[in-house]
């Protein structure tokens, strides 16, 4: 079964209640969903495996530890992910990048698939899923069913706000996969947006409202 993380350091839960606020612009809300990612990417990373490596220090040989392998492909799901990426390439820059694009359709509220694009070598690699917004999960359980199908098993989710239904609807379809999130809100809206969430993440964060 998978488990909920929710990631509630003091600078993280500051940070994001900066995002919330309506007042904060795009260059402001951009900045600090970066922040954000690099915070939560130290957690999320937590199990990246290490090897022995054989080095010498100016003092003697020592059998030191370093990451293993291929490690980590990101995956943000168009277009609000995008905003995370930057955040945790600072903490892995050799981290590969995949794309799915997804938009809710306006009237239904469902994902709706535009792009899909991995590295090749993807299913060697521990994916990290990332969309600020964890709504109804639509769009979350589109994204990760794409990425099981290219083969991937280890596979988590980054959201920044998360809505009870989405938590529900992603353990549901995907128990494989642990959720990472730095806020559990109350509910959804009628129009299906996150109470008390942030708003329109893609908009706040491209200054399309
Ligand atoms: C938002 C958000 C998620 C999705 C969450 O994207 O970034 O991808 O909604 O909602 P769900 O859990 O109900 O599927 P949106 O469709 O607004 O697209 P955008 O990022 O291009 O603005
Ligand atoms: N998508 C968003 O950007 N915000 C929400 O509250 C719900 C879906």
């Amino acid at each position: 079964m998978s488990q909920l993380h929710l990631v509630d350091h003091p600078l993280i839960t500051h940070k994001l209640s900066i995002m919330r606020n309506k007042k904060t612009g795009s260059k402001d809300f951009r900045e600090l969903l970066n922040e954000i990612a690099m915070l939560m990417g130290y957690e999320i990373t937590r199990d990246l495996p290490l090897e022995d490596v054989t080095i010498e220090t100016p003092i003697t040989k020592m059998k030191a530890k370093m990451l293993s392998g291929r490690k980590l492909a990101l995956v943000p799901i168009l277009r609000a992910g995008l905003g995370m990426v930057d955040g945790i390439l600072n903490l892995v820059p050799v981290a590969k990048v995949g794309h799915i694009g997804l938009y809710r359709d306006p009237e239904t509220h469902k994902p709706v698939e535009y792009y899909c694009k991995f590295p090749t070598d993807i299913e060697e690699r521990m994916v990290i899923l990332l969309d600020p917004m964890l709504a109804t999960g639509g769009s979350a359980v589109d994204a990760l069913t794409l990425i099981k199908r290219r083969g991937c098993k280890n596979i988590k989710f980054m959201c920044l706000v998360a809505a009870p239904e989405g938590v529900k609807a992603v353990m549901e379809a995907h128990p494989d996969v642990d959720i990472y999130t730095a806020a559990l809100d109350e509910r959804l809206n009628e129009h299906d947006y996150i109470v008390p969430g942030l708003g329109d993440a893609g908009d706040r964060i491209f200054g399309t409202l």
